[in-house]
């Protein structure tokens, strides 16, 4: 099959937008939606497919817009429904698909179906949208179940009403989110006419949040007690109550049922990309089954040390578990959630998502795998994380961009704790660093902040001093430039025959701790992890290099893609 007749997201290249931080053109501090509708040429000329944006609802931004207040029009903080339709309008005169975050999980304690809840009472058919039990002990004063939140602390919340404390409901995320009750018909009826409202407006797609953890064991049984916080454990396991439960089979199919209903009255796909870490990678199989969901994020790159074994055998064990299910494999290298890969791969260990902020609590020691020690050598991540960027592109199958790492972004390490906004931050009493340092603004232009973001206000987040070089405009004529690389890289995949979504072949012909494949026809991807630089495979003539050759030969942490005879 060539990538013409494919569907578009099996090849696509998307690039994550962040609302809040990506433009901001009504000069208040917050990007905004209009400011996405300017930058779109920006975005054409970067050469991405389709975008997905993350959360543009009305908020009161307790997660950074991932607590929804309604699912069906736009913040006040980032513009209107007309301008949301002006920029699906627009991306899709450029050609680039849409993408939204649906939220499906949880909503804003401010959401009306939500205040309906607390105000009419335990046993009351509101209360029945969402997980209200309660309590445990003596007049209920424990919470229902030992159930930890995935941002520390219990996972239930009690309700103080007129009368005092009564019934807890259920929070897998902060306070402030209350989970939806799944096992309520109701609630997928009313997701259904939110999936209705957005695709029939024109959204391409949704990027489908904590779309594992959406149905709870009804019988609330107690987890495991984690020995460290003294909660039960709130990340996976098999048989966990909240993470891939059974049930998502019927949620999932009834979802892919309406998306197809749209191609077959001949109104364009309309596409799901998961967002689940489920373990082991079978389990995530399960949910690009045939009439399941059509894409879900492969983190595994993302998590993956900066090392040609480790990395070689992520992509073999993905490709080979996508393949047997028939379903493409995403690659990730960031998100709004991680800590910028261009920080990651610059810190003396590779391979974890998360910065600590300070000296970790005690119970963090049983997740130090996840969280990665100061400092950061940026040059040599950045120089990774170019070479990253021409492996990622070069895989099978669609590629992400968070928002930023075409530009080499660095995570911002040194926010000052009054400005953090994560609250992953505040439950932790401050020891996770949390989210904020890879939501900073970006820069455009210009050579203080706010750099173009806006014109003046100052950013919801500080921008650095050094981001001066960083800017679009900074590195828009520099052939060397993070950005070129990327504008040239995505031509090349866009305009190549072998790239986009299809198989690879390793080849061993260049020795050392590389990663060399092949792809039909003619393509070739080498990246060199040794410490001494490796000759060019015989014949071959370098497309694109993600650095300066020495000599002819391809440097340490230095990628080619390869024209082959
Ligand atoms: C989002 C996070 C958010 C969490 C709770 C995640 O999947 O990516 O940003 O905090 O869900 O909604």
């Amino acid at each position: 099959m060539t990538s013409t007749d494919r569907p578009w997201w099996r090849d696509a290249v998307v690039y994550q937008i962040y609302p809040r931080s990506f433009a901001d053109a009504n000069n208040d501090g917050t990007g905004d939606v209009q400011g996405m509708v300017e930058r779109l040429d920006y975005l054409q000329s970067l050469g991405v497919n389709a975008v997905w944006v993350s959360p543009w609802y009305p908020s009161p931004m307790a997660d950074g817009g991932y607590d929804v207040a309604d699912y069906c029009d736009i913040s006040p903080m980032f513009g209107t429904l007309d301008d949301a339709d002006a920029f699906l309008a627009c991306a899709h005169e450029r050609g680039i698909r849409v993408l939204i975050d649906l939220v499906p999980n949880h909503c804003a304690n401010t959401h009306p179906a939500f205040r309906a809840a607390l105000s009419a009472g335990p046993g009351s058919p509101e209360r029945s949208l969402f997980h209200f039990r309660d309590g445990s002990g003596p007049d209920g004063a424990e919470p229902p179940t030992n159930w930890g939140s995935l941002f520390g602390g219990s996972a239930w919340e009690r309700v103080v009403g007129p009368d005092g404390p009564e019934q807890w409901y259920l929070h897998m995320f902060a306070p402030e989110q209350p989970d939806w009750n799944w096992a309520n018909p109701a609630v997928a009826e009313f997701f259904d006419d939110v999936i209705r409202f957005w695709f029939d407006r024109g959204v391409d797609g949704l990027r489908v949040d904590v779309a594992d953890g959406l149905a709870k064991d009804m019988d609330y049984p107690d987890t495991p007690i984690d020995p460290e916080t003294g909660l039960g454990q709130a990340t996976f396991y098999p048989g966990h109550p909240w993470w891939n439960r059974p049930e998502l089979d019927a949620i999932q199919r009834h979802w892919r049922d309406i998306a197809d209903s749209y191609a077959e009255r001949g109104l364009g796909e309309r596409i799901f990309v998961c967002e689940s870490n489920v373990k082991p990678l079978d389990a995530l199989m399960r949910f690009v089954e045939p009439g399941r969901m059509h894409t879900t994020f492969n983190f595994d790159m993302l998590w993956c040390e900066w090392e040609a074994g480790s990395l070689r055998a992520m992509i073999d064990r993905n490709l080979v578990a996508h393949a047997a299910i028939g379903a493409p494999t995403t690659w990730v290298l960031g998100n709004h959630d991680c800590t910028r890969v261009v920080t990651r791969y610059g810190k003396p260990e590779t391979g974890k998502p998360f910065t600590l902020a300070g000296t970790p609590p005690e119970w963090l020691h049983r997740f130090a795998e996840y969280f990665y020690p100061l400092p950061t050598d940026a040059a040599l991540g950045r120089r990774r994380a170019r070479a990253a960027a021409l492996l990622e592109f070069a895989l099978p199958g669609p590629a992400y961009i968070y928002q930023g790492e075409e530009l080499g972004l660095p995570e911002v390490e040194d926010l000052p704790d009054e400005v953090r906004d994560d609250p992953s931050f505040f439950r932790t009493n401050g020891r996770i660093a949390g989210r904020d340092g890879c939501r900073v603004p970006l820069p455009w232009s210009g050579t203080r902040s706010p750099y173009g973001f806006g014109v003046d206000a100052e950013p919801w987040l500080p921008q650095p001093a050094a981001w001066a070089d960083l800017s679009v405009a900074a590195q828009d004529g520099d052939p060397d430039s993070t950005l070129s690389l990327y504008r040239h890289a995505l031509a090349i995949r866009s305009a190549h025959p072998a790239l986009g979504d299809g198989t690879l072949a390793w080849s061993d012909e260049v020795p050392g701790h590389v990663l060399y494949f092949t792809r039909e026809p003619g393509f070739g991807c080498l990246v060199n992890l040794s410490a001494e630089p490796v000759p060019l495979p015989g014949g071959a003539q370098v497309l694109i290099a993600s650095g300066p050759l020495e000599d002819g030969l391809v440097p340490t942490d230095t990628a080619v893609w390869l024209d082959l005879p």
